[in-house]
């Protein structure tokens, strides 16, 4: 199959010299020309069977370098190329540093252009080909199963979505192909915590749940700056509704066979794919504060699935958030009063420097070192980040499923 190329400059000399030029390799073809930033990423959302697209630096009104950070956050796996009048390594790494897979000049040789062309191109359908665009089977075909680790709380307001998103952005860093999943499919929060505006969500994957593939998961999830990959809840909270449990099950299995962490915040209110999503983790966590009420309310809760035959009690963790030693309730004491395992993480409050993080835009990095800390050897527990020294469970080893 030739390769598809897209050119974006309003240089219409430099996109007819392209055009000509392309039109001697038989390998390759051009699918189109744009001439501002806004009608390339219109195309680049709306066709992917692209394999490159070719920006201008000069392309308006956004700069070259900004639309190819736009660009490879919508579309990770699409081969971006700058223009550029002038190719030397600074260039060369700040493109690459936008998201680039690379540097032509503006009047590239004929074995230039095809080298780079080709090239990137392959790395694109290798790219495709991992996320699987093979079809509903991309389990079997791998073998790989990633581990889904779902967050509910006891309550709302209990740190939930905060610990989601910064394990999701942590398993990230430490290298691991991460997707966060926003199941409080009627008060998601997570758009807000990252600071994302994205119009897909898990509601359009309902009616293609039973086959869903690469291209269809690449077009609803959103690719966020700091690592993971986030599907949002729907933004109108009556389409929870459509989120059934048969729906959750595909969805998140799909997830499973494409990604080696799957975080899924369930939030406080059980929808069928909240439920779903504790059904099938390997791990669950249950936040819960050290007051009676909430630890109440999460013996509650762990108590109901156990009833509902969705998770035995003992097969969850609970996490004790904005735990400080003036607190009366101390872990002992509440680890007696649930009778559930816990995690031997337990999280600080960090009123101060979690506002500060969500006011400066996208809660990825906390400035507190308490804090932290907690969050890496959480992740250490429910297996995801690797295990800090000292780490493991108050009761033996965190409920794995
Ligand atoms: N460890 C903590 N210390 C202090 N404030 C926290 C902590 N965890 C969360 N918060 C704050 O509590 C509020 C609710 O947190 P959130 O993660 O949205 O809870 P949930 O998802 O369980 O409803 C937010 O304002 C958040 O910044
Ligand atoms: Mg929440």
């Amino acid at each position: 199959m030739s390769i598809r190329v897209l050119i974006g400059t309003a240089d219409q000399e430099l996109a007819s010299q392209l055009r000509m030029q392309i039109s001697e390799l038989p390998e390759i073809e051009v699918a189109g020309v744009e001439s501002g930033s806004g009608d390339v990423l219109g195309i680049v959302g709306s066709h992917p069977e692209l394999d490159v697209v070719l920006v201008d630096e000069e392309i308006g009104p956004q700069p070259g370098q900004e639309l190819i950070r736009e660009i490879a956050m919508r579309r990770p796996h699409l081969a971006a190329v700058l223009l550029s009048g002038r190719v030397d390594e600074e260039v060369l790494s700040r493109a690459l540093e936008a998201g680039a897979r690379g540097v032509l000049g503006r009047s590239p040789s004929l074995e230039e252009l095809n080298a780079r062309l080709v090239a990137v191109a392959e790395w694109s359908r290798g790219m495709r080909r991992f996320l699987g665009g093979t079809g509903p089977s991309a389990e079997e075909f791998s073998g790989r199963r990633g581990r889904l680790v779902a967050l509910a709380g006891a309550k709302g307001g209990t740190g939930t979505t905060t610990l989601a998103v910064l394990l999701a952005v942590a398993a990230a860093q430490a290298g691991r192909t991460v997707c966060l999943v926003d199941m409080d499919l009627q008060c998601g929060d997570v758009p807000s915590y990252l600071d994302l505006v994205h119009r897909r969500s898990i509601a359009d994957l309902v009616n293609v749940a039973a086959e869903i593939n690469g291209a269809m998961l690449a077009d609803a999830l959103f690719v966020h700056e700091s690592g993971p990959h986030v599907l949002l809840a729907p933004a109108e909270g009556e389409r929870a509704e459509d989120v059934t449990s048969l729906a959750a099950r595909q969805i998140l299995g799909a997830l499973r066979s494409r990604y080696e962490v799957i975080i899924v915040d369930c939030g406080a209110f059980m929808t069928e794919g909240a439920v779903t999503a504790v059904e099938m983790a390997e791990q669950v966590a249950l936040t819960v504060m050290p007051d009676l009420p909430c630890l109440r309310a999460a013996k509650r809760v762990a108590h109901l699935w156990g009833r509902l035959q969705v998770r035995k009690a003992d097969e969850v963790s609970v996490v004790l958030t904005r735990q400080s030693r003036k607190n009366e309730i101390q872990p002992d004491f509440a680890a007696r009063i649930l009778g559930i395992p816990m995690t031997k993480a337990t999280i600080p409050p960090a009123f101060r420097a979690l506002e500060k993080s969500i006011n400066n835009g996208a809660l990825t990095r906390v400035d507190d070192d308490a804090f932290h800390r907690a969050v890496i050897q959480l992740g250490g527990e429910l297996g995801i980040l690797p295990v800090e020294p000292g780490g493991g469970t108050r009761k033996g080893k965190a409920a794995d499923k």
